[in-house]
C-alpha cells in the first residue's frame, strides 16, 4: 500500500510538502510520549526541532530570546553593521527570560528630561555612568515618571527623581524563583544582578511572568556552554565576514550559519575550513543545498549541520527569476538521506506554513526546521503591527528584496553592489499571530500527533521508519489537496490551530 520514499521521490519530480501525504502505521503510545528532542548540528542538542530564520524581519534579540526558552534557537540576521549584530546577541544573551523590552538603563547624571521613552519596559535602571556594570543606584518607575509635573526639566537629574537602591534578585535565579519573589514581595518588577560582577543583567516585571505563565510549556531551555541563552548568528562568505565573525564570537554567537541562497561554492568552502581552523569549538552550518552533490561537498569541506532549501520560502522568487531550485520535500529527503550517512543534522529551511509541514519535514530527514512567515507576525519578531485592510499586521520581507537588499543583504544573493541588483524576493506582511510563546507549543503539540499517528515515537523512529520503507507515502493530486484541505463550507466559523 502507497510507496517507500525511495520510490517516491526518484521518479523524476520535484514534490513540495503539499504535494505528499504520509499514509497513517499503527500507534501503541500517547501523544504526550512522543519525543521531539533532536540536533541542530553535530555538537548541538535542542528540545525543541525549531529555528527562527535569520531575516531582519524575524530574528533580533526578543525572538533569538524566545526560541532558545522554548527549547529552539533563533539565529540573529546580518543585514545590519557587525557591532549592531554583536549587540543583538548580547542582548538576547543577557535574557534569563524572554521579554519584548531590552531594560534602559541611564547614568545618575543625566537630567530627566533627557528620558523620553520607556517603550514597554516597566521602570529605567540608573547607574553610575549609565553602563550596565558601573553600579545599579536607582530606579526610575513608569508609572511614577508618568505622574511627574516636570519631566522637562532640564535642570534636574535622574538622581533627583529614582528611588534609591532597589532590591535585586541574583542572575542566577530560575523563572519559577523569580515569579515566586514578584509574588511574595508583591512588587511590579525587579532587577537581576550578576553576583559576581554586580553588572545589572535584566528587568523582570511582573505583567511579562504572568503572561508567561498563562503560556503552555514549552521545551527545557536551550543554553549555551556559557550557561545563557543558546544564540546563532548568520555570516556571509566573503573577506568582511572574517571580521564580523570576530565580533559575533566574542559577543558569544554559539553557532554560526553560513548565510547563501546557493550554498556549493568554492567561497563558502573556503568559509567552513576558515571557521573550523580558526574556532575548533565553534559548530558552522553551511547551505543552502538542494542536491545529493551540493550536500556532498560542503560535508567534505566540515559542516556541522546543513540547512536545505531554495525557493521554497514564502517571499522567495528566485525558482522564477533564477530558474533553479526545488521542491521542499524533495530537497529534504534527498539532501537527508546523504547527510545522515555522515551524522550531520539537517534544516528543512522555508515553506512552513502549518504544522503539517513541519510534520513532512522532520519525518522526511530534517531534524529541525527553519521558519520565517510562521514567525514573523508573532509579538516576538521585529517591528511593530499595521492595520491593513482592516487586519492588523507585521511586515515580512525577503531578504532578496530590493529593499533589504539596499541595507546590505545582496552578499547572500551573490550580488555585487556595483552593478545592477536583481531581486529575488518580494516585501510583504504577514497576519498578527500573537506570541511564539504561545503558538510555537501549540504547533509542537500537533506534531507529536503527527508522528503519533505514524507510529513514530521519536524524530530518530520516524527516520528509522521512513529509510526502511515502513512508513508510505503518496503523492497528492490537486482534488486531493483540496479534498484535505477545508472545502465545501459557505462561511468557517472557527479557526484552526497553527
Ligand atoms: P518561509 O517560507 O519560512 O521562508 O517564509 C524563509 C526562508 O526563505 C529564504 N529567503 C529567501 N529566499 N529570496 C529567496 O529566494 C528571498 O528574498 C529570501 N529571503 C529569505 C531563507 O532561506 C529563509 O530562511
Amino acid at each position: 500500500d502507497g510507496f517507500p520514499a525511495t520510490k517516491l521521490f526518484s521518479q523524476g519530480y520535484s514534490y513540495t510538502y503539499d504535494d505528499v501525504i504520509f499514509l497513517p502505521h499503527y500507534i501503541d503510545f500517547p501523544a504526550d510520549s512522543v519525543r521531539l528532542d533532536t540536533k541542530l548540528t553535530r555538537n548541538i542538542h535542542l528540545s525543541t526541532p525549531c529555528v527562527a530564520s535569520p531575516m531582519d524581519t524575524v530574528t533580533e534579540s526578543a525572538m533569538a530570546a524566545a526560541l532558545a526558552h522554548l527549547g529552539g534557537v533563533g539565529i540573529i540576521h546580518s543585514n545590519n553593521s557587525a557591532s549592531d549584530q554583536s549587540a543583538l546577541i548580547r542582548a538576547a544573551k543577557a535574557r534569563r527570560f524572554p521579554s519584548l523590552s531590552d531594560p534602559i538603563v541611564v547614568s545618575s547624571s543625566d537630567s530627566i528630561a533627557s528620558v523620553s521613552e520607556f517603550g514597554s519596559s516597566p521602570c529605567i535602571l540608573v547607574t553610575k555612568t549609565g553602563a550596565k556594570n558601573s553600579g545599579l543606584l536607582g530606579v526610575v518607575s513608569k508609572s511614577d515618571w508618568l505622574a511627574m509635573d516636570d519631566v522637562n526639566n532640564k535642570e534636574a537629574r535622574v538622581s533627583d527623581y529614582m528611588v534609591k537602591s532597589p532590591v535585586t534578585v541574583p542572575s542566577s535565579y530560575s523563572f519559577e524563583d523569580v515569579a515566586g519573589y514578584l509574588a511574595n514581595s508583591k512588587l511590579d518588577f525587579v532587577a537581576m544582578v550578576d553576583e559576581g560582577s554586580g553588572e545589572v543583567v535584566d528587568v523582570v516585571a511582573s505583567a511579562d511572568v504572568e503572561r508567561i505563565k498563562g503560556y503552555p510549556r514549552g521545551g527545557v531551555p536551550s543554553l549555551g556552554a556559557d550557561g545563557k541563552f543558546l544564540v546563532g548568528a548568520a555570516i556571509g562568505t566573503r573577506e568582511a565576514d572574517k571580521e564580523r565573525l570576530e565580533h559575533l564570537v566574542k559577543a558569544g554567537a554559539n553557532v554560526v550559519v553560513l548565510d547563501s541562497s546557493q550554498g556549493n561554492s568554492s567561497y563558502q568552502i573556503e568559509m567552513i575550513k576558515y571557521v573550523k581552523r580558526t574556532y575548533p569549538e565553534l559548530d558552522v552550518i553551511g547551505g543552502n543545498v538542494v542536491t545529493m552533490y551540493q550536500a556532498q561537498n560542503l560535508i567534505q569541506a566540515g559542516v556541522d549541520g546543513l540547512r536545505v532549501g531554495m525557493g521554497s520560502g514564502s517571499i522567495c522568487t528566485t525558482q522564477e527569476v533564477c530558474a533553479v531550485g526545488r521542491g521542499q520535500a524533495t530537497a529534504v529527503y534527498k539532501v537527508s538521506s546523504i547527510a545522515e550517512q555522515s551524522g550531520v543534522p539537517v534544516i528543512a529551511d522555508g515553506g512552513i506554513s502549518n504544522s503539517g509541514h513541519i510534520v513532512k519535514a522532520l519525518v522526511l530527514g530534517a531534524s529541525t526546521v527553519m521558519m520565517g512567515s510562521f514567525l514573523a507576525g508573532s509579538n516576538e519578531a521585529p517591528g511593530a503591527y499595521e492595520f491593513q485592510g482592516g487586519h492588523r499586521v507585521k511586515k515580512y520581507r525577503g531578504m532578496g528584496s530590493l529593499e533589504a537588499m539596499t541595507k546590505g543583504s545582496d552578499a547572500r544573493y551573490l550580488g555585487d553592489k556595483e552593478k545592477l541588483k536583481i531581486a529575488q524576493g518580494v516585501v510583504g506582511a504577514v497576519a498578527d499571530k500573537g506570541s511564539v510563546l504561545k503558538f510555537i507549543p501549540y504547533s509542537m503539540q500537533a506534531v507529536k500527533q503527527g508522528l503519533q499517528d505514524l507510529g513514530a515515537s521519536s524524530l530518530q523512529s520516524a527516520h528509522d521508519l521512513l529509510r526502511s520503507g515502513v512508513l508510505r507515502l503518496e503523492v497528492r493530486t490537486g482534488a486531493a489537496q483540496i479534498e484535505g484541505g477545508v472545502h465545501g463550507l459557505a462561511i468557517t466559523l472557527t479557526m484552526s490551530s497553527p
